[in-house]
């Protein structure tokens, strides 16, 4: 059986020999344990790193990153894996929703760089959409692309379509009163990340870690890393959720920040994100805003108590709003293990408001009446 320990920062030692193994049984869960190992159904540690939930019929699904042992883990060597649940504490293995290509010259070959895949369904076309940030074989992180691929079941098989760099050619839009001053010309770039943003113009923006939102109104965005991630692009995707509309507006520009997560309470945007140090953990930030299109406000940083310097060990994925709870937003991060990737960990934690401000504490185990409602 797995052993809980009682601080972020312990290792686990019997059970680490245990992942990618089936343990010896496989006890229902009810409650969760951040930075544990997480046996699925089959009691085999969950695999689904960089992940996002989609929530249908009652059930949600987990999609993320699968990942082997060692370093090569780093890479896509297998695909994106789904999980499905009805309590979020047990998850059934779903299998591999999208599989990498054995073709070296596709664009999605095993071997490339697949990472924080969401998946949105789009009710007009019954379709299940799935974007990813995508890196071509051996060519590092340059490539900087969005991928796209669908299905007509939720737990796939998912068709690769396309990978690209969205919005070229198209300028950002501005919340209303932004000075001429403050807005990007790409005839006098004003700084490094103007400068970024100009030298991708014509070929499209850079697209790296990032995340989707659909709101009330059925709109969906792309929310990613771009200009060598110096600035958070919120991009508008088209009514089949298939590509971008090509407007989108820059967010904390020349700032660098990763692993972009959105959610929504009481009409406003809230967008929690991570500095750029790698697989290493890094202080959290926030943002508000009473429109997707703006203004941004800078919030610091939501975690408190000890460990929340470097997100309690984690990186924000995703924020999950609990279905049927008012309130009830569960914060998402991964604890990445970059020499054995496969070991990487789930931080799973509530957020508090206090008012309008979001709080997000460390907790060794906790379950969904923690909420308040
Ligand atoms: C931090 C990102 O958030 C991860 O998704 C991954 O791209 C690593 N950087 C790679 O170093």
């Amino acid at each position: 059986m797995i052993k809980h320990v009682n601080h972020y920062f312990a290792s686990i030692t019997v059970a680490t020999l245990l992942i990618g193994h089936t343990l010896s049984c496989s006890a229902q869960e009810n409650a969760f344990h951040p930075g544990q190992l997480w046996p699925d159904d089959n009691g085999v540690h969950i695999n689904a790193h960089g992940g996002g939930i989609l929530y249908q019929k009652g059930k949600y699904y987990w999609f993320g990153e699968h990942k082997i042992e060692g370093g090569a883990g780093n890479r896509a060597m297998v695909g994106v894996h789904c999980y499905s649940s009805k309590d979020l504490y047990n998850w059934k293995d779903e299998g591999i929703a999208l599989a990498v290509s054995p073709d070296t010259t596709n664009d999605i070959a095993k071997g490339c760089i697949l990472e924080r895949p969401k998946v949105i369904y789009n009710k007009k076309t019954k379709k299940y959409v799935m974007w990813f940030h995508l890196e071509l074989r051996g060519k590092s992180y340059s490539a900087a692309r969005a991928g796209l691929a669908t299905a007509d079941k939720v737990n796939g098989p998912y068709t690769f379509i396309r990978s690209y760099r969205p919005d070229a050619g198209f300028m950002p839009v501005y919340p209303a009163g932004t000075p001429d001053s403050d807005k990007v010309n790409c005839n006098h770039p004003k700084n490094k990340s103007e400068g970024f943003f100009c030298r991708d113009l014509p070929g499209g923006q850079m697209s790296r870690d990032m995340n989707l939102f659909v709101d009330d109104d059925g709109k969906a965005y792309h929310i990613f890393s771009a200009e060598e991630n110096f600035t958070l692009d919120i991009a508008e995707l088209n009514a089949d959720y298939t590509g971008h509309t090509g407007k989108f507006t820059r967010v904390y520009a020349g700032h660098q920040t990763e692993a972009p997560a959105i959610f929504k309470r009481n009409g406003i945007y809230y967008l929690v994100g991570s500095g750029t140090t790698g697989w290493a953990p890094n202080p959290a930030r926030w943002f508000s805003a009473p429109s997707i299109w703006g203004p941004w406000t800078y919030h610091c940083n939501p975690c408190q108590g000890d460990g929340a310097q470097i997100t309690f060990g984690g990186q924000s994925t995703y924020v999950l709003p609990v279905a049927g709870k008012k309130d009830a937003f569960i914060f998402m991060a991964d604890k990445w293990m970059p020499k054995n990737a496969i070991d990487g960990r789930y931080l799973w934690l509530p957020i508090e408001f206090k008012g309008d401000d979001i709080v997000i504490r460390w907790k060794d185990s906790w379950t969904l009446n923690d909420f308040k409602n």
